[in-house]
């Protein structure tokens, strides 16, 4: 088992009433606020009026960026970068899914340096400070209410980075699970794919595992096997909508990574999907997860899909291990294809293999994925084929 270091500095507001102290909690942070959200779901919720009602409650001054893409792009974040130098913001709330938060991280880091924020992801620099952020979340899927990461798109390049630094944790999130009832019924299977592929990347390990580790994650991926089609048929059910939103929080925010020794394969792998094709993130995911699983089963990892399979999908443990690890890739896909109803296929997305080459090596940064398996760009590829 290795060593490492927890810290999870974002502050948790959890519940139907926790909006409440919106006011207080932002205001703590000064008296200019820049409000960031996308493409106006907030507006059609009756959110943002309540938000700015919060807000003026407590006197603040309100600035706001609205527009903010799914597969946020380097321009929202050039934008709102400016308005913070412009007029002295001194804290950012992110109304939003995962792109509105995430493209808000890199403005509060932005804010704070005198070059391009593209250069963070460019080249090696790290943000050393940002401005607070304070976020309320209107989706459950990729955790960035709890964690540093934020990625961002810059559609000139074709290219899709995540990075992350300490000091983009949210200072604190507003998770009241009522404000995902609007989540349609494909990103609600979306985001679900995203949080069980956070589960997945991690728990398919080259390391050591942790027992109580590996019980976590079986139970959050349970969770969101048993309440995804609970939220998708049942759009106001609070247990099912507060049950994969904080699976969301905890699938990604450092507990379950304490033990890992390797990275990620698949999301690498997707990002360069969202970043040719502008696809849903977690929609390439679960088009990928299953070709993934099968690349990677052999002799040396079969112990880990079996664990898997009798733990998360309730296989009989008393076959043999390839057939466990079979039919647990086979569970795997019914949930993502028949459960959620995504699309199994690239090709049914509107990707062919034009760019799987440049995709593959641009996955690899030039050399290797180093997750579950060592992936060469070649490996890459077969799995994009695979997937085709
Ligand atoms: O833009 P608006 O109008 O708000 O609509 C959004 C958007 O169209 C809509 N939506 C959100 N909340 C809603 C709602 N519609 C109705 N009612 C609500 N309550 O849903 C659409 C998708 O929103 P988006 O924020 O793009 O989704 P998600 O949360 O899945 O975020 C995806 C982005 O996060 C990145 C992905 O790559 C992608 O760019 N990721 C971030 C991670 C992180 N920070 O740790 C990790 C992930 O693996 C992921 O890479
Ligand atoms: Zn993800």
């Amino acid at each position: 088992m290795i060593d490492f270091v927890f810290n999870n500095p974002t502050k948790v507001y959890f519940g139907k009433d926790q909006l409440q102290h919106l006011g207080q909690v932002v205001s703590g942070y000064g008296k200019k606020v820049l409000l960031t959200y996308g493409g106006g779901s907030i507006k059609k919720t009756g959110l943002y009026d309540k938000v700015m009602t919060g807000l003026k409650e407590y006197g603040l001054e309100v600035f706001e960026l609205g527009g903010i893409e799914p597969n946020p792009r380097i321009g929202s974040v050039r934008k709102g970068a400016q308005i913070c130098k412009d007029e002295g913001i001194d804290v950012v709330l992110a109304v939003g899914g995962g792109s509105t938060i995430d493209a808000s991280k890199w403005i509060t880091a932005g804010a704070c340096v005198d070059f391009d924020t593209w250069e963070f992801f460019s080249t090696d620099k790290k943000p050393e400070k940002s401005l607070p952020l304070v976020t309320i979340l209107t989706m459950a899927a990729t955790g960035s209410e709890m964690d540093a990461i934020g990625v961002i798109s810059n559609p000139e390049t074709n290219e899709k980075y995540g990075r992350s630094a300490p000091c983009l944790f949210p200072r604190a999130s507003f998770l009241n699970p009522e404000l995902t009832y609007t989540v349609g019924r494909f990103q609600t299977a979306c985001g679900s794919a995203d949080i069980l592929s956070h589960l997945i990347e991690t728990y398919f390990n080259p390391g050591e595992s942790m027992y109580m580790l590996d019980s976590a994650m079986e139970g959050f991926m349970k969770t969101v096997i048993k309440y995804a089609p609970v939220a998708m048929a049942e759009p106001e059910n609070y247990e099912a909508r507060a049950n994969l939103m904080w699976a969301s929080s905890w699938a990604i925010n450092g507990f379950t990574r304490t033990c890992q020794v390797g990275g990620w394969s698949c999301h690498p792998m997707e990002h360069e999907l969202s970043a040719f094709y502008d696809i849903t993130h977690g929609l390439g995911l679960a088009i990928l997860t299953p070709s993934w699983l099968r690349f990677c089963l052999d002799d040396t990892t079969v112990d880990r899909y079996v664990k898997f399979g009798v733990n998360v999908w309730g296989l009989d443990p008393d076959q043999k291990p390839m057939v466990i690890a079979r039919q647990a890739i086979e569970k795997t896909e019914e949930f993502l294809f028949g459960t959620l109803g995504l699309d199994d296929k690239l090709s049914k997305v509107g990707i062919g293999d034009e760019n799987f080459s440049l995709m593959a090596q641009k996955a690899c940064k030039g050399t290797f994925i180093n997750g579950f398996k060592k992936f060469t760009p070649a490996d890459v590829e077969t799995i994009y084929r695979m997937s085709l």
